[in-house]
Order: structure tokens, then sequence, then C-alpha cells
């Protein structure tokens, strides 16, 4: 029989690809200051930049944009939101947002003090930022496996329960939350086990302190959950996602991601006290709360979105797609995250490319080649995005990677094939690729705006 690994859909719509040519992009890059996220995005031809807000919605998520309420207050569209995340989350408050940092800030603004302490697998950049920006600190705590690579792990993103438990006696008075991001976006997309969040659930519990979950890519997770994890396979991925958010106090969520929509987030949790506070600010910031920021008709998409994306035959074909491209850049020679994770492929650029230091930004290196070779951006996940640390100090960052993050439903099989052979093409010409400095940026989340100059530019003047 003939394998069911073809996408679970057809489209209905297209978007042309406007083909570029090599000098083009020459141009296009320079004039972006060689950061890719400067460009024009009508300039890239596969933008693999993020999967966050960036895939296709259904059919019937468009048709729901027209049952949109935009009342101010109390919409009916407010309602049916509120009541499938409640199904799914099982929270008692629910505070829409317009995206997931909006749902950080209020979260950590409200509960933080300075000098406390969030600890985390590994903390999202701009959750890191929104808890560094309150002066408190941001504790990254995953697994050992978790900062190597090469090294297969099926749930890489496991938090260190000993380092953990250590923590929580050592500093525990600091400790204001725990958080776990499934999947872990910045250790390449790893999921964490149902045995981990119950054993973090558990430890919680047992030093009083708030558990939260980065919810952003739940239902990648649970799938991860229900193919690697012993007596889940008969599960569904709705029942896994049900618990795991069961055993956590609240959520900060992207519905960017796995809500499959182009904006939108949320704030859940249990605790009335601490959600009044966060409904409060959400009024000053992001709108009356049962908008937060979000028109009605997003607040459908997410609805029906969050609906969809537990569809099994979507989330096998998902992950198979992901790992398709990862079997195919491995395959080519180029060193990638073991075991690929759910949303991205991962090059480990600091392998890659050994004769890059890593504070000559070999992630961005290699970022600007695909650019150059195929029109491809993707996203450097290293020293530029977490190697400058509030004190102004530079050091570099666990690893140097490269992410081709993939949107959900957004590209066709031929297009990663062509993703596959461009990175295979920089790859057989590795060594001629150099390092390049930055000449200017802020000092919070840099890489967003920072301008490079090409090594062997500085070293000819
Ligand atoms: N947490 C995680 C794990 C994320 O991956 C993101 C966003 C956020 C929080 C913030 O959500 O963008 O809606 O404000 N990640 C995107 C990415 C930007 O490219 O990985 P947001």
């Amino acid at each position: 029989m003939a394998r069911m690994n073809i996408e679970p859909f057809r489209i209905k719509a297209v978007e042309p690809i406007r083909f570029t040519t090599p000098e083009e992009r020459e141009r296009a890059l320079e004039t972006a200051g060689y950061n890719v996220f400067m460009l024009r995005a009508e300039d890239v031809m596969i933008d693999l930049l993020t999967d966050s807000g960036t895939g296709a919605m259904s059919a019937a998520q468009w048709g729901a944009l027209m049952q949109g309420d935009e009342s101010y207050a109390g919409s009916r569209s407010f309602f049916r939101f509120r009541d499938v995340v409640q199904e799914l989350t099982g929270y008692k408050h629910i505070i829409p947002a317009h995206q997931g940092r909006a749902a950080e800030r209020i979260l950590f603004h409200t509960a933080l003090e300075p000098g406390e302490i969030v600890l985390n697998n590994i903390h999202f950049d701009t959750t890191r930022a929104n808890i560094e920006v309150e002066e408190a600190e941001a504790r990254d705590m995953v697994i050992r496996e978790g900062w190597m690579p090469e090294v297969v792990h099926p749930f890489k993103g496991n938090m260190d329960l000993m380092a953990l438990e250590e923590t929580l006696r050592s500093a525990g008075d600091r400790v204001r939350m725990v958080m776990l991001t499934i999947t872990n976006n910045s250790g390449g997309g790893q999921p964490v086990s149902l045995e981990n969040i119950r054993a973090v659930s558990r430890i919680c519990k047992e030093h009083g302190k708030l558990f939260f979950l980065d919810a952003c890519r739940f239902a990648e997770n649970a799938w991860f959950i229900k193919e690697r994890e012993a007596g889940q396979k008969q599960r569904t991925p709705k029942s896994i996602a049900q618990e795991v958010f069961s055993l956590a106090d609240g959520c900060t969520f992207s519905a960017k991601k796995d809500g499959l929509s182009n904006i939108g987030g949320f704030l859940a949790m249990n605790d009335d006290h601490l959600a009044e506070k966060c409904r409060n600010l959400l009024i000053l910031t992001e709108g009356f709360p049962t908008y937060g920021g979000l028109a009605g008709y997003d607040m459908e998409a997410i609805a029906r979105g969050l609906e969809e994306v537990l569809d099994e035959t979507y989330l096998r074909y998902r992950i198979e797609s992901v790992r398709y491209l990862a079997e195919k850049v491995a395959n080519s020679g180029v060193p990638i995250v073991q075991p690929p994770g759910g949303h991205a492929v991962y090059i480990d650029a600091g392998r890659m490319l050994p004769h890059i230091a890593p504070l000559e930004f070999p992630g961005i290196a290699l970022v600007n080649a695909l650019y150059l070779a195929g029109g491809i951006r993707a996203v450097e996940i290293g020293s530029v995005m977490f190697g400058l640390h509030p004190d102004g100090s530079e050091e570099p960052a666990g690893m140097e990677l490269v992410r081709l993050a993939i949107p959900r439903r957004l590209y066709t099989q031929s297009h990663l094939d062509y993703v596959a052979d461009v990175v295979a093409g920089v790859g057989g010409q590795r060594s001629e690729l150099h390092g390049y400095r930055i000449v200017a940026g802020p000092r919070v989340l840099r890489h967003f705006t920072a301008q490079f100059e090409p090594m062997h530019v500085a070293a000819s003047r």
C-alpha cells in the first residue's frame, strides 16, 4: 500500500513566490546590514525565519473570520474562544492577549519582584527579556543532553530534576515560579516528556511554587509524547495535552504557533488574585479582558485553529515533514540537532563552521550564505541572540544553531526538497564562509536589528 505521507490538505488559494537572482540577493543583503530580519520579505523565496504567525489558515478558519463579533465588551467570539481554551487547558481564567510576549509581559510584570528567579528548561528570548526587564533572573535548567546537539535522546527538552530540587532547596525563597517550554524552542524544538512534566509538577507542589507552561507548541509536544513515551500510544493528542495542562497552574501561549493563526495568544491560570492583577494590567496595555488586543475574528480563528491542530493526521504530517527535511540535510553531511524537533530543523553551525569563532557568529555566516545561495531565510539562535548579557558583557552562547523553521501547512514537499538542495550546496562550500562583526545594535534583543559587517571586508580596510 502507498504510504500516506502526503500533505493532508489541498490548496484553495495561492500566493506567488518571486524568484530572485544571486545579484539581487547580494544587494538586498547588503542593504539589510547583513541581518536577514531587515530584508523585505518580497526578496525572500522560502521564508523559514519563523513558524510563528506564518502558517496557512484553513478554509474553515477563513470562514470563521466572518463570524467575528467585534463588540468591545462581552463579544460572542470571546466566549467561543474562552470555551475552547478552557476545555483544552482546564484553567479558570482565560485572558486573551495579542501574542505570546504580551502574555509574558503581563504575567512577569505582575508576579515578579527584582532579584527573584524564574526557572525554565530554556527560556525563549522574549521570555528571558521580559523577566530581565523586571530585574529578575531567568535561569535555564534543561537536562545535560539538551545542550549537546549530536546526542540523541527522545525528550531533550526535559528539565534537570536534580538541579531543580537543589535550586529550590538552596535558593527556594528567591524562586518565584518554575516554567517548562513545550516544545523547547531554544534547545532545538525538543519535547518534554509527560513523566518529566509530572515530576516538575510534583516538585513545585512540594515547594509551594507556581508552575507555568510556555505552551506555544503544546500539540507538537503531545504528539512526541504519544509517539515516544511508554504507555501513551493509545491516547489522543488532545487527552495528552489536557493532562499536561492539568499538571500546571497556568500557561502563556502564542496562538501564532499551535493556534494555527496569524496573530494572538493568551495567559491562563487558576489563581484568582493573580488573574485579577493581570487583568488590570491587561486593560492598561492590551485591551478589555474580552478581547485583549485581538479582533473578534482573530479569536474565532484561534478557537478553530486549536481544534484543528490536535487532529492526528495533521500532527503526523507535521512532524513527518520536519523529519523529512532533517534527514535530507543530515544525509548531505551538514550536522543538525538530533533528533529533529517539532517545528524546525536546527543546523549545528558551531560544528559545521569550526573555523569561525563563536563571537564572529558562525550562525550569521550560515544564515547569510543560505540567503545568498537560494533566497532562503533562516534564523541564528546562538551568540547574537543570547551572547550579550544585561550588564553589557558578551560571551558565547551554549550552542551556535541556525534554525530552519517550517511554517504550518505553507510549503510543499518540493519546497523542502529545494531547501535541502540549497543547504547541501552551502555545506559543500563551508570552508569558504567567513565570520561577521556587529557594527551597530541595541542592548536588548539585538538580533532583530543589529547591523553586521563581513570580517573579510573589515580586514581589508
Ligand atoms: N515562547 C516561545 C517558546 C516562543 O517560541 C515564542 C515565539 C514566544 C514565547 C513568544 O511568542 O512571538 O507570539 O510573542 N517564538 C517565535 C519564534 C517568535 O520564531 O520562535 P510571540
